[in-house]
């Protein structure tokens, strides 16, 4: 079975997007996708991917629909919204994500499951033990609001660092709950 790993870009400190969900300070980086934890890399190990209705709804604005889709693999989208038809293999789903793991894993078969995001979605995978790793590039920026990278208290053990042109990029396993600190 491949991990199940939450892979995202972050500002400094700890935002996925800023409050309106902009993702200008992210794309306009100096990044190499064949570089270290680069996205080619990355995508080549997913199998099956899962994503919140937010991030859904920023690539369906975001993308240009003459290029349809850009994923291969199996999708679901967390949301109890009502979206259009998909033009790629989207599936709809809502609920505890434990209940969706099944599914998630089998798809995956022996590659990564890929949790996109955003924060709050990963945090409900490590609440149910279910997070394994975090793969996250800190770009060089601070926005002071937005939407959180990851809003759990979680001990994490460091795995692996790199840096990809403007990014400071790091791997870490989810040990667990944080733990309760020494009075
Ligand atoms: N920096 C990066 O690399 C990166 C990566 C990923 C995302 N992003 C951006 O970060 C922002 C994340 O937005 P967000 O914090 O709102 O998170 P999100 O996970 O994209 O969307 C949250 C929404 O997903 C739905 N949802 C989540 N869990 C669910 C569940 N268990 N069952 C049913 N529905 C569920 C709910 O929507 P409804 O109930 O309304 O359907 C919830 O409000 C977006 O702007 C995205 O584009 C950036």
């Amino acid at each position: 079975m491949g991990r199940t790993v939450y892979y995202t870009a972050s500002t400094l400190d700890g935002f996925l997007a800023d409050e309106h969900d902009s993702l200008s300070w992210l794309l306009r980086q100096d990044v190499d996708p064949a570089g270290p934890f680069g996205y080619d890399g990355f995508i080549a190990g997913v199998g099956a991917m899962v994503m919140g209705a937010t991030t859904y709804r920023w690539l369906l604005d975001h993308l240009d629909p003459a290029d349809g889709w850009p994923y291969e693999q199996p999708c679901w989208v967390m949301t109890r919204r009502t979206f259009p038809a998909p033009s790629g293999d989207v599936r709809f789903a809502a609920g505890p994500v434990v209940d969706l793991l099944p599914a998630l894993r089998a798809a995956a078969g022996e590659r990564d499951l890929w949790v996109v995001g955003g924060g709050d979605l990963a945090g409900q995978f490590a609440d149910v033990g279910a997070l394994d790793e975090i793969e996250v590039s800190f770009a060089p920026v601070t926005l002071g609001a937005g939407r959180p990278l990851l809003p759990r208290p979680l001990d994490l053990e460091l795995l692996d660092v790199a840096r990809n042109r403007s990014l400071v990029c790091a791997r870490y396993r989810v040990a667990g709950p944080l733990a309760a600190s020494v009075p």
